[in-house]
């Protein structure tokens, strides 16, 4: 994110304000990944997604016995996504996590392998514990989010997050609209999720952080711990 806190401009371009260092950097989050999720509103604005390109991170997948690139899970309620994005030429296995009409479009299809059904319909929202629960049924234990703002922002208030990556870059982008790490409708500050600082580093013009999602139960194991797939 910009150091003003925005993720994109207020044209939602393809945010490419990162250093290598921070390319190489997210590439090493994602390798330790079974799998990505990515938001819609991301896929449409990339196009492509990332793909894992250091040997010596694709040599450690094979060791652990993972395939060379982590499932890329997409989230659209609505299905509405462009085929002909490079997106669906890229060396990866897709899955889609959708509602059950938005899926019929792409039932029979050889875009996604496996869809991943948490509502009846666009209008009905996700059930996210119901798909973290059916996607952790088929051997994801390791997800890693990509972004953007609308789904990192329902994945927190569905307490489904342990951990954020945030590489703060020197720029500033304002802008009213322009997208944040967290969007959706927000928090009081008394009930603010809190969080606790792992590790900080500055290389250069930026600052990479870990922080931990505060719980009150800390200690006690991942709210996944008790989710059983339906
Ligand atoms: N700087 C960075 O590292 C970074 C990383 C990622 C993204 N970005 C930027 O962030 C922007 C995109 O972020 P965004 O917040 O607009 O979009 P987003 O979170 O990527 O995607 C929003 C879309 O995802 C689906 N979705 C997300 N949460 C959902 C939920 N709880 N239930 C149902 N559907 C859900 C919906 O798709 P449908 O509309 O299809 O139903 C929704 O319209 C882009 O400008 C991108 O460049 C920056």
């Amino acid at each position: 994110m910009s150091a003003d806190g925005k993720i994109a401009d207020d044209q939602r371009s393809p945010a490419r304000f990162g250093s290598e260092r921070d390319r190489l950097h997210l590439e090493a989050r994602w390798a330790e990944a079974d799998a990505v999720l990515i938001g819609a509103g991301t896929l449409r604005s990339y196009g492509t997604t990332l793909l894992i390109r250091q040997p010596h991170l694709v040599a450690q997948r094979r060791e652990r016995g993972q395939p060379s690139q982590p499932v890329q899970i997409v989230c659209s309620a609505s299905g509405q996504l462009n085929p002909s994005d490079r997106f669906f030429s890229q060396p990866v296995t897709r899955w889609l996590l959708t509602s059950a009409t938005a899926a019929d479009q792409w039932r029979d299809r050889p875009e996604f392998e496996h869809l991943v059904i948490a509502s009846p319909d666009p209008a009905t929202p996700l059930d996210l514990r119901q798909a973290i629960a059916l996607i952790r049924a088929q051997g994801i234990q390791h997800l890693v989010v990509g972004g953007g703002g609308q789904l990192v922002s329902s994945l927190l208030a569905a307490d489904l997050v342990d951990d954020l990556w945030l590489t703060v870059c020197p720029l500033l982008l304002g802008g009213r609209c322009a997208p944040t790490p967290l969007d959706g409708s927000g928090y009081a500050q008394a009930i603010a999720p809190r969080l606790a600082l792992l590790s900080v580093e500055a290389i250069a013009d930026e600052v990479f952080l870990h922080y931990q999602i505060k719980r009150s139960n800390l200690g006690s194991p991942s709210p996944l711990g008790d989710l059983k797939p339906v």
